[in-house]
């Protein structure tokens, strides 16, 4: 998989790429993630980026041109399955849409700033518009990291254990069950036996039971689905 993430704030992503399991994922070439400095492409002396809104109002508009140019070169050298501008009026991420997204080659995410980028950005090359919550961030730049966390992780030999991303939480729209580790008694805490009898069959029962549990009473609107 190849991200390509057109941001003003390169330095807020790259914070996260540099650390996480996504480095390890870029440094075994699961991944290819590249990006690209809105300023790069700022016009004139000093590279601006930004201008006011026609029509008046606070804040300031990222400018059409420089990211439009970005998409261009990047368009120019191969085909994208989906150009994602994260948005907090998007569709909310759920981990179905993270599945689906981890199957595809090559993805441009976009961050917005100030009070967003130029409409038109939106109507001709943005195909997905994806919000992580009913919140407003600063910019993209964090949702931009959220979405590509959650997508490597699922790219196969990206986790040590294979089977690790398919019992997380919301994969079959259950809540995961409580885990435990050593010791087997804490401060007069016990594990639950079952997990310590080596039954294998029993252990995936109570694992099911509980989860069911957990999901009615934390989230019983997944249970609906
Ligand atoms: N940019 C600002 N807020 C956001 C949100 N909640 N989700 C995605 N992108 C955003």
């Amino acid at each position: 998989m190849r991200i390509d993430i057109i941001t003003c704030q390169p330095g807020l992503v790259d914070g996260f790429l540099s650390q996480s399991i996504v480095k390890r994922a870029i440094d075994n070439k699961h991944v290819e993630i590249n990006l690209h400095d809105i300023k790069e492409q700022g016009k004139g002396k000093y590279r601006q980026i930004d201008d006011y809104p026609f029509g008046g109002g606070a804040g300031m508009v990222l400018m059409i041109e420089p990211i439009s140019n970005i998409i261009k070169i990047l368009q120019a050298e191969r085909k994208y399955d989906e150009v994602i501008y994260l948005t907090p009026d998007g569709t909310t991420l759920k981990q179905g849409l993270v599945n689906t997204l981890s199957l595809k080659q090559n993805l441009i995410l976009i961050c917005g700033h100030y009070k967003g980028i130029d409409e038109r950005i939106r109507e001709k090359y943005v195909t997905l518009e994806i919000s992580i919550g009913d919140y407003v961030l600063s910019g993209g730049e964090i949702a931009a990291a959220v979405l590509t966390d959650a997508l490597v992780r699922l790219i196969p030999g990206v986790l040590n254990d294979e089977t690790s991303a398919l019992t997380d939480s919301f994969q079959d729209n259950l809540l995961a069950p409580p885990v435990y580790s050593r010791p087997a008694e804490f401060e007069g805490m016990k594990v639950p036996d079952v997990l310590l009898s080596g039954n294998e069959k029993l252990i995936n029962d109570w694992r099911l039971e509980k989860s069911i549990e957990r999901t009615e009473k934390r989230r019983p609107d997944l249970l609906k689905k």
